[in-house]
């Protein structure tokens, strides 16, 4: 009997709803994936303001839901299980989700299981490109985090085989952003604007990539500061910025230093596949570089397509039905949102 897993996020500014099959054979098959995103409330801040945020999972979490079910063609009494993202994320929140998936959970006398935000971002994959090879390594870039993970099995052992020291990769982006005028999130116009740009017209750092540093964490401050001086001086000049080249150049660095990472971090554990997920795995450059990068190493690419890698509820309904098959038992009743779940711990 296959089984109906729900999924819900809200760790960010995503108010996202999933729902999924756990066909007998262990697949999982997308069914309704509806976002609600409060990016535009935070724009004007350059930044997601959590207040904000907890506000408007409150007020799209209930529509949301009834839009997914709309899609699916289901009935909430259908639902055989939960999955709500615990962490990790903004307190005030996941709160909100976690707070409505023990209202569905307790309503349907369903079990619930309180999961990873980051394992779930692993875990989509399998809604495109079926079953994860595993073990396989997973490149996380979103706004929130940039980390490297050993994947040996999704729904209960992942290794962080390194982060980011200061800012995320999006974080990066959005910060150039600003600099130079252009609207957040600052990934999509900086991508735009990249195309048309010389990835080496400027020589921009490559962060933590000196031999004392650690091989696998990352640093992007550096960068951001590098582009920031830069533009800088060519306005103190009276010089006009050449964004596009700007664009392409601080791109080059992100994706230059994400890729050779990835690569050697795959290499030296002898993983046969990597995953790339989170927003920034939308980004033009980083996917083309990787896909050369890893063909020259041998390596399995897979990345989700946009949607599924930016944040969802499909995300967490496929990390849902992972777990499900894998026969964890469910949350605590009183498990709470724990806002900085490392993500070893896949379930809480
Ligand atoms: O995964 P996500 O939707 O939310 C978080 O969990 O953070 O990621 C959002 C981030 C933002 O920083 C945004 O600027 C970045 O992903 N992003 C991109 C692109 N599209 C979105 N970064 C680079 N290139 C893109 N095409
Ligand atoms: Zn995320």
């Amino acid at each position: 009997m296959s089984k109906i897993i729900m999924g819900i996020e809200s760790s960010c500014d995503e108010t996202g709803v999933g729902l999924v099959r756990l066909h007998d054979d262990g697949t999982v098959e997308l069914l309704a994936d509806e976002v609600a995103s409060s990016v535009e409330e935070h724009a004007r801040f350059g930044g997601v303001v959590p207040e904000v945020a907890s506000r408007a999972h409150l007020a799209a979490m209930a529509p949301t839901a009834r839009r997914a079910f709309a899609t699916a063609g289901l009935e909430l009494r259908d639902v055989d299980a939960i999955a709500v993202t615990a962490g990790p994320g903004l307190a005030g929140a996941l709160l909100v989700g976690v707070a409505a998936a023990k209202a569905y959970a307790a309503a349907l006398d369903v079990p619930l299981y309180g999961v990873n935000h980051l394992a779930g971002h692993v875990a989509v994959d399998t809604l495109e490109h079926g079953p994860l090879p595993e073990p396989c390594l997973a490149l996380l870039v979103s706004g929130g985090h940039t980390q490297l993970l050993r994947v040996d099995t999704v729904a209960s052992k992942i290794t962080e085989l390194g982060s980011t020291v200061d800012d995320a990769a999006g974080e990066a982006y959005d910060k150039v952003a600003r600099v130079i005028g252009l609207p957040y999130p600052g990934g999509p116009p900086i991508d735009k604007a990249a195309q048309q740009g010389d990835p080496a017209a400027i020589a921009f750092p490559r962060g933590m990539t000196g031999p004392r540093d650690a091989k696998f964490d990352f640093s992007f401050s550096g960068l951001k500061t590098a582009v920031a001086r830069w533009v800088e001086a060519a306005e103190r000049r009276g010089d006009a910025v050449p964004v596009d080249d700007v664009c392409a150049s601080f791109q080059e660095s992100v994706a230059d230093v994400l890729t050779a990472k990835a690569v050697a971090a795959a290499t030296e554990f002898g993983l046969p596949a990597m995953v790339i997920s989170g927003g920034v795995a939308a980004n033009s450059r980083l996917s083309a570089l990787a896909a050369e990068r890893c063909a020259a190493a041998g390596i399995e690419l897979r990345v989700p397509r946009p949607r599924l890698c930016t944040d969802n509820g499909a995300m967490i309904a496929a990390l849902g039905a992972h777990v499900v098959a894998a026969g964890i038992s469910p949350s605590r009743p009183d498990f709470s949102a724990v806002p900085g779940l490392p993500v070893s711990t896949v379930t809480v």
